[in-house]
């Protein structure tokens, strides 16, 4: 075994240190080793093998990382604009001939490795063993480097790269194939698992479904929820993705049916919106948890629950699963589907799910070549004001919020605003990724209250794509929602909105549609150049660029909106159906954080670990010498 610290830190001892580590230290080493990954609040395995481990945590402006990689050569970690690796924030360490390398590195447009001439980041040590080695260093979340990716809470892209081999005179050798990446928040809040083992669950999983060989498959299976005597709470709910199928399986949304569905349409499963799918289905309206692609399981906090057993809980749940097999593979059979858990030892709340954001629906529409289109989803105040004043004049707290767009989403805010006035950002991702979507966490709670105003923006990226994109299901389809985790629960399924479609539609010079209408998409009768062709085909008719796209997006976001504001089991507040003008907003500008270099930074922030193997090995010394 040989361990060895940041050189800088204690110079003199190095070489008789080395004996003593090889000596004595061993055990002493492991155990602080051990003692220290449990400090880390983060944990993620980089690679299929899991031999690519990172742990990390972050204080203030600090971020730690703790990389141990199953080689004996280098071991490269980064951060990349879109997971490959040009223009990447990239660091590079190990051990060598007995001595640890590290380096703060930036790679060019042209994937070309360069040493940054401002090194960001601090090695605190690198050591290795017969298998493995351990590189633990740290940055601020914000350097003053512009080679460097400030850490926020986005989603990053962490780009990783290993090789048997340690990095030479010339700099490291070409890692191969043993590279990849990996979507991950960093700045998550740090959640306890408030589970127990012994905690009872059961699994709602699809039965061998064939998923079909086309591009998107919505697979609906309805479940009833277990029989219980008295009212209890599920507090944890886990993907269980079969095994290989992890990028098949895009979504899965739990909702709530009619209870009067009966056991008899338990049976099977159904292909979602389909024309011959059972009607019950479409009672199922409420959303009680949604988990994307990348996402891990939702713990509820401990004041918090989803409530079963009750004679107003649900009976009968549907759970739609996403399934997205863009290469059209034949022959796959998918058996995943979702755990919960649940406690007899109710809590204080009971959780809902709120989705906030664009009524999906054809309405929605995003020119081609666009590289920064914009739409936004109001929950209007009249739609919480009514719905609130009703069920909850105090308000809700929101826990959690899950942002979900399509393909060509890149921006995600949900927005807040009070009397006009925005608030600190709901929740946000600059760097939203298609495929890593989960409920983040709110670092503290926040209260909506009646007349609050909603806002889901999503900014979406349509620069390769030569014709319209619509409003839909499918993964080429856009979305544009936020589902709000709230307590406590209130009649208030779905608050959104879609721009009038006449007014967007006049964009391009429409004045008149044949009625009544017969046919869906409905059809233009004037001007004569979109005679006879449905609304859909004209606009893919209209000759579409950059700067006239720009001015359909100033146009689209100050038309009326119309209000979707639904209870549950398909009922409606009273302003579901209203036209109205979407607000006049303030704009909350949020204070740019202050970047640091590293030295100027305060060494309390740093983690105890090196001081703590320190403090053991000059004990140790002291004592032999
Ligand atoms: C080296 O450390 C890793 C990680 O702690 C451990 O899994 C592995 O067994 C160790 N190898 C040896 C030879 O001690
Ligand atoms: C990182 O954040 C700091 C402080 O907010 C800012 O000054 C700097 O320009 C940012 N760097 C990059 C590369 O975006
Ligand atoms: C639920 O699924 C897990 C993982 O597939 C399995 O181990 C467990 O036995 C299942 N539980 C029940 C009650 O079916
Ligand atoms: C449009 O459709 C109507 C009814 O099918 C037909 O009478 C008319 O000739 C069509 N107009 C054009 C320009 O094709």
């Amino acid at each position: 075994m040989k361990a060895y610290f940041n050189p800088s830190l204690h110079q003199e001892r190095i070489t008789y240190m080395k004996m003593l580590v090889y000596m004595f230290l061993l055990p002493l080493f492991t155990a602080a080793m051990n003692l220290d990954l449990q400090n880390y609040h983060h944990h993620a395995v980089l690679d299929p093998q899991g031999k690519y481990n990172i742990y990390w945590m972050h204080k203030e402006n600090i971020i730690t990382f703790l990389v141990q990689v199953e080689t004996l050569g280098y071991v490269g970690l980064g951060f990349s604009p879109n997971g490959a690796m040009a223009s990447s924030d990239i660091v590079i360490g190990g051990v060598a001939k007995s001595k640890p390398y590290f380096q703060d590195y930036f790679t060019d447009d042209n994937r070309v490795l360069h040493k940054d001439p401002q090194q960001s980041y601090k090695l605190e040590y690198a050591m290795e063993n017969g298998t493995h080695t351990t590189v633990k260093f740290s940055r601020p979340l914000q350097t003053c480097d512009p080679h460097d990716k400030n850490i926020t809470e986005s989603t990053v892209r962490v780009i990783w790269a290993y090789h048997a081999n340690d990095i030479e005179a010339t700099g490291p050798i070409y890692h191969g194939l043993n590279r990849g990446q990996k979507s991950l928040r960093l700045l998550n809040p740090e959640r306890k698992n408030y589970i127990s083992d012994e905690t009872p669950s059961f699994n709602f999983t699809n039965q061998q479904v064939p998923i079909p060989d086309k591009d998107t498959t919505y697979w609906c299976q309805m479940f009833k929820m277990p029989t219980l005597d008295k009212k209890h709470h599920i507090i944890k709910v886990e993907p269980l993705i079969q095994k290989g199928h992890e990028s098949v399986v895009h979504h899965i949304l739990l909702y709530e049916c009619d209870r009067e569905a009966g056991d008899t349409v338990l049976e099977y499963g159904h292909e979602c919106y389909h024309s011959n799918m059972p009607d019950i289905f479409l009672t199922c309206e409420t959303v009680l948890y949604a988990w994307a692609i990348g996402g891990e399981g939702f713990t509820y906090p401990p004041h918090v629950g989803l409530s079963i057993g009750t004679t107003t809980d649900p009976t009968y749940v549907l759970m739609e699963v996403h399934y997205d097999n863009p290469f059209q593979q034949e022959g796959l059979i998918d058996s995943s589907g979702i755990k919960l858990y649940y406690t007899p030892h109710i809590r204080k709340y009971d959780a809902g799910v709120l989705e906030a954001g664009i009524w999906v629906s054809l309405y929605h529409m995003i020119p081609p070549g666009m590289p920064a289109f914009s739409s936004e989803g109001h929950c209007t105040m009249e739609c919480l004001e009514e719905a609130l004043s009703h069920e909850q004049p105090d308000g809700i707290h929101v826990l959690a919020v899950l942002l979900h767009s399509h393909q060509a989403g890149q921006v995600l805010r949900a927005r807040h605003f009070r009397k006009g006035e925005e608030q600190k950002l709901l929740a946000y991702d600059n760097e939203f990724d298609f495929n890593f979507q989960e409920f983040q966490y709110l670092e503290e709670e926040r209260t909506i209250l009646p007349g609050d105003h909603l806002i889901t923006e999503c900014q979406y990226n349509t620069k390769g794509r030569s014709t319209m994109t619509w409003g839909g299901l499918s993964t080429r389809d856009e979305m544009c929602l936020s589902y709000l985790m709230y307590y406590p629960r209130i009649n208030l399924a779905r608050c959104e909105s879609i721009p009038d479609i006449k007014e967007q539609l006049q964009f391009i010079g429409v004045k008149e549609i044949y009625k009544p209408v017969t046919s869906w998409p409905f059809i233009i009768k004037s001007p004569k150049r979109y005679n006879n062709l449905s609304f859909t085909e004209a606009m893919n008719v209209y000759q579409w660029s950059k700067k006239k796209g720009n001015s359909f997006n100033e146009h689209v976001k100050q038309i009326p909106i119309n209000i979707r504001c639904s209870k549950h089991e398909s009922r409606e507040w009273s302003v579901q159906g209203m036209l109205l003008t979407p607000p006049e907003v303030k704009t909350y500008t949020s204070e740019v954080p202050e970047c640091a270099s590293f030295f100027s930074v305060s060494s309390s922030a740093v983690s105890s670990t090196v001081r703590y193997v320190l403090i053991v090995l000059s004990t140790v010394i002291h004592y032999t010498f």
